[in-house]
């Protein structure tokens, strides 16, 4: 007999208790705990069913990962690791209205172009909107089946009669099961639903995409272990006002997690920007002070980004220090060596350091983009436009070699700056390069030198 039993459960991070409680003992938010009911079949642990399986040999497994579903959306593809694996699950996250269901109506459409069938079921929109929608971005998408549905057993009804080879869920927080008593959206539902799509694209191998709402604080709707179900996850960014949106693999069991894709969302969808550094770099002030260059790679590829600096003279006790797009401790002990080494004062000054166009970097390459901007600010003094920086810096003031030197040599000089200043080791790596100028740097000393 199947016997029923009553938990509670944290609708913020998926705590279980058997009392109610006031707070969650485990995110500490207040009155998020809600009655769940659970159904405990006798002998239901334990995992499925089905006879048992005998290990094999790893050598005998056959695996062809390599078969990848793309969608001829380059941005997009490249991001799931060069395309979509068959029978993976993949969750995108996002704020609303940042247009998640807009990018993969046009990733399923693109797909299903002369190619397999592809399912696409809201849960939010009437098919009609969603036909609105693809007519606005003049889709034409030959093999797309659209289904407006909640219900997870009516939708894994229709996807065994469709067979489709790609199947979309918008959103996974509006689908709901009979098994479960509670309310469409509560975390039990949520991941409930996950775990019977998850499975059954494992065991049919129709790729799956999931998306998921985001919470206040930017994190993914629902229980945590969503994230550790799926094989891919997703986030799809952008500021507020800036038409740039960017796709970015947080998890990948498939690819680098390091990918981004960009993408302007225009009056008809979503247009992959193949040349971001350009966009990046279009608004800037040529001959301003604190303005610099740096190529910074993002995955596989380097982006060149506008690192921007501002010092003033300060009136607080503890002067301002904001950082947006980097790293606010990096840049304190980018601060603390250029006190140390270069005899520069900051505990008067503010400074405020911003990447342009609302992207952020975290890799300690663009420490000596940071340090010659700050202080191109801080002397005023402007920095040659044709000139990027690149390179990471040690506490003794030294400059290390940073990785990927090649590969962002070349995106400058795609671009036609002139000249990149880089470390010592990295010049002696590249011996051949003649355009953009190389100039090698050991030490902060040897820069300043160069520029100051
Ligand atoms: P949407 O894909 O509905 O976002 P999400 O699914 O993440 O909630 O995107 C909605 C926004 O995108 C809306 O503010 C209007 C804008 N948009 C365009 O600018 N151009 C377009 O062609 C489309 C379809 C939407
Ligand atoms: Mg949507």
């Amino acid at each position: 007999m199947a016997r029923a039993r009553v938990i509670y459960e944290c609708q913020n991070c998926g705590f279980q208790s058997p009392k109610w409680l006031g707070r969650c003992p485990d995110c500490g938010q207040w009155n998020s705990l809600v009655e769940e009911a659970v159904t405990v079949e006798p002998g239901a642990r334990g995992g499925e069913a089905g006879p048992a399986h005998a290990p094999s040999a790893i050598d005998a497994v056959t695996a062809d990962t390599d078969r990848r579903l793309r969608s001829g959306m380059e941005e997009f593809d490249r991001v799931l690791g060069g395309g979509l694996v068959d029978g993976s699950a993949v969750l995108i996250g996002g704020d609303p209205g940042i247009g998640k269901s807009t990018l993969l109506l046009q990733a399923v459409a693109a797909l299903s172009q002369d190619g397999p069938p592809c399912l696409y079921v809201s849960g939010e929109e009437s098919e009609q909107q969603v036909k609105m929608r693809a007519r606005r971005i003049a889709l034409g998408a030959s093999n797309l089946l659209v289904l407006s549905e909640t219900s997870l057993e009516r939708i894994l009804e229709q996807v065994k009669a469709v067979k489709p080879t790609v199947l979309v869920v918008d959103s996974i927080q509006t689908v709901h099961t009979s098994a479960i008593p509670s309310a469409p959206g509560s975390i039990g539902q949520v991941r409930e639903c996950s775990s019977t799509l998850i499975s059954l694209a494992k065991k049919s191998g129709i790729g799956t995409f999931l998306v998921g709402h985001v919470t206040k604080d930017g994190a993914i709707a629902g229980p945590r272990v969503l994230e550790h179900m799926v094989d891919t996850v997703l986030y799809f960014e952008g500021e507020r006002g800036h038409s740039f949106r960017i796709l970015r693999a947080v998890k990948n069991r498939f690819g680098s997690t390091n990918e981004i894709g960009v993408f302007e969302m225009q009056e008809a969808g979503l247009r992959e920007v193949s040349n971001p550094s350009q966009i990046f770099l279009s608004e800037r002030p040529l001959g301003g002070s604190g303005s610099v260059v740096v190529p910074s790679m993002e995955g596989t590829r380097p982006i060149l980004v506008e690192i921007q600096a501002l010092v003033t003279r300060s009136f607080l006790t503890l002067p301002r220090r904001t950082c947006i797009g980097v790293d606010t401790n990096r840049v304190a002990l980018i601060l603390a060596i250029l006190e140390k080494r270069k005899g520069m004062n900051f505990y008067d000054k503010d400074v405020f350091i911003n990447v342009a166009g609302g992207v952020s970097v975290s890799e300690p390459a663009v420490d000596l983009g940071i340090a010659v901007g700050v202080a191109s600010s801080a002397l005023d003094r402007p920095l040659d436009p044709h000139t990027v920086f690149v390179g990471e810096l040690g506490l003794a003031g030294e400059i290390r070699t940073v990785t990927r030197a090649e590969a962002r040599v070349a995106e400058a000089g795609k671009l036609g700056f002139r000249r990149c200043t880089l470390p010592q080791g990295n010049r002696r790596q590249l011996p051949h390069v003649q355009q953009p100028e190389l100039v090698g740097v050991a030490s902060l000393e040897e820069c300043w030198e160069i520029l100051f």
